[in-house]
């Protein structure tokens, strides 16, 4: 969806420079058209020629090109351009951007900018951490300016590869996936699907909870989270904006249409899709919740005493039947369900049991899908009956049942 467009790249002084190369490769390779805006601190990491070389086009970098008065406009450039996008962006950039401190053809480009501006940050930890920094990124998204950064994840969570530069190919895919799904672009994409979730909210719950059993240890399950990662970016590329309620999993989403809310223990999914749902017009519950959780959670490591044990669990709220419970006429519940027998049964007993519009029943007969599997094979159960599909991959999964809820949200 970068085909035809006009990005102004802009580069700054940081080691990451280098990486502009793969990222204007990259672009031109999805058909965008490239103009380069550099700082002269940028020109000490990558030279000129290189950048025009890959770009087919001038280097802008000084307000006056030559001694003969002709001068480069940062007002047309911001008028010239579809997205502005700064990659690398130093601390220093990112400060002047958040008070305009206009020192430079960047900034001045900035501040003349028409079109969404994304911002991929690169520094080092210390600076990156250092609350100026953070404030400023704060100030820069209030702009509506959206910054791309690495997502840690939860297994990584924490600062941990923080200020690294996202890799030059998820940067641009975040430009291709924003414009592949505002109304304009599906209008002329031809794409059926493009943008039919445009303007809908949708709650979606993955991955697995983990209930605390002493600061070490929990109880949790196999669930990789793949299956809701995957419809969240269904329904993004389809233009929804996706609220994504996730437990414990090491995949990231960096879909600017997704809003990552990263939870550890069935408690707070209930408490985050709760809060969510009122203003939603869908949910898919795709987590495999802990239905019990430990009655107690001991604040020091439990120690090996005896020869047996015991943990006391008590039952977690049913995230799926609350919201069944909450569920207003115009919004659509989707539910999952794993079996090991009476598969349709069972499925149906649940779909009524939670007030659910359909459910996707996954069975664990069928050898090779479902956790940490790519592949899924399931069949979708409604009040209108059952329907069978093949064994695909999970994206392709998504794909089915999010036609199914595309048939039935208004
Ligand atoms: N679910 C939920 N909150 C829970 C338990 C389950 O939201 N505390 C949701 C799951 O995300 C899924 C559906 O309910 O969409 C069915 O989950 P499953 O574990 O199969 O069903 P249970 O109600 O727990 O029934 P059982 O354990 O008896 O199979």
């Amino acid at each position: 969806m970068l085909q035809g467009k006009k990005i102004v790249l802009g580069i700054t002084g940081s080691i990451a420079a280098y990486k502009s190369c793969l990222i204007i490769r990259e672009l031109v390779k999805r058909g965008a058209e490239v103009q380069v805006v550099i700082t002269p601190a940028g020109k000490e990491f990558i030279t000129p020629i290189t950048l025009s070389a890959l770009t087919q086009k001038p280097v802008v970098s000084e307000f006056f090109s030559q001694r003969d008065g002709t001068w480069n406009s940062h007002v047309k450039l911001g008028l010239w351009a579809d997205a502005m996008l700064i990659a690398p962006c130093t601390a220093s950039t990112l400060g002047k951007m958040a008070h305009g401190v206009a020192d430079n053809m960047l900034i001045t480009t900035y501040l003349s900018m028409k079109a969404p501006v994304f911002v991929a940050p690169a520094m080092d930890l210390d600076m990156y951490a250092h609350p100026t920094t953070q404030q400023n990124m704060e100030t820069l998204k209030s702009f509506g300016n959206h910054i791309i950064e690495p997502q840690s994840g939860f297994l990584a969570s924490g600062l941990e590869g923080k200020g690294r530069m996202e890799d030059p190919e998820k940067i641009v895919s975040y430009l291709d996936n924003y414009f592949s799904a505002t109304p304009s672009n599906a209008a002329s994409s031809g794409a059926t699907h493009t943008a039919e979730l445009s303007g809908k909210k949708i709650l979606i719950t993955a991955g697995p909870t983990y209930e605390k059993i002493d600061p070490v240890r929990f109880i949790g399950n196999y669930s990789s989270g793949k299956m809701g990662y995957a419809l969240a970016e269904e329904c993004a590329n389809r233009g929804a904006e996706v609220v994504l309620v996730s437990g414990p999993v090491s995949l990231t989403t960096s879909h600017p249409r997704i809003k990552v809310v990263s939870v550890e223990s069935c408690q707070q999914m209930y408490a985050a899709a709760t809060e969510s749902f009122p203003s939603c017009q869908a949910a898919i519950l795709c987590a495999a919740v802990a239905d019990f959780r430990p009655a107690v959670v001991a604040e020091q490591k439990i120690k090996r005493v005896g020869q047996t044990m015991d943990i006391h669990l008590v039952p977690n709220p049913d995230i799926a039947a609350q919201l069944g419970k909450m569920k207003k006429p115009d919004q659509v519940l989707v539910g999952f369900a794993l079996e090991t027998n009476d598969e349709q049964q069972n499925a149906q007993h649940k779909l009524e049991k939670k007030n659910l519009d359909f459910i996707v029943l996954n069975s664990l007969r069928n050898a090779g899908t479902c956790f940490q599997s790519d592949q899924n094979q399931v069949s979708i159960i409604s009040r209108d009956g059952k329907r069978d599909y093949d064994r695909k991959p999970k994206n392709a999964v998504a794909s089915d049942i999010v036609d199914e809820l595309c048939n039935r949200i208004h």
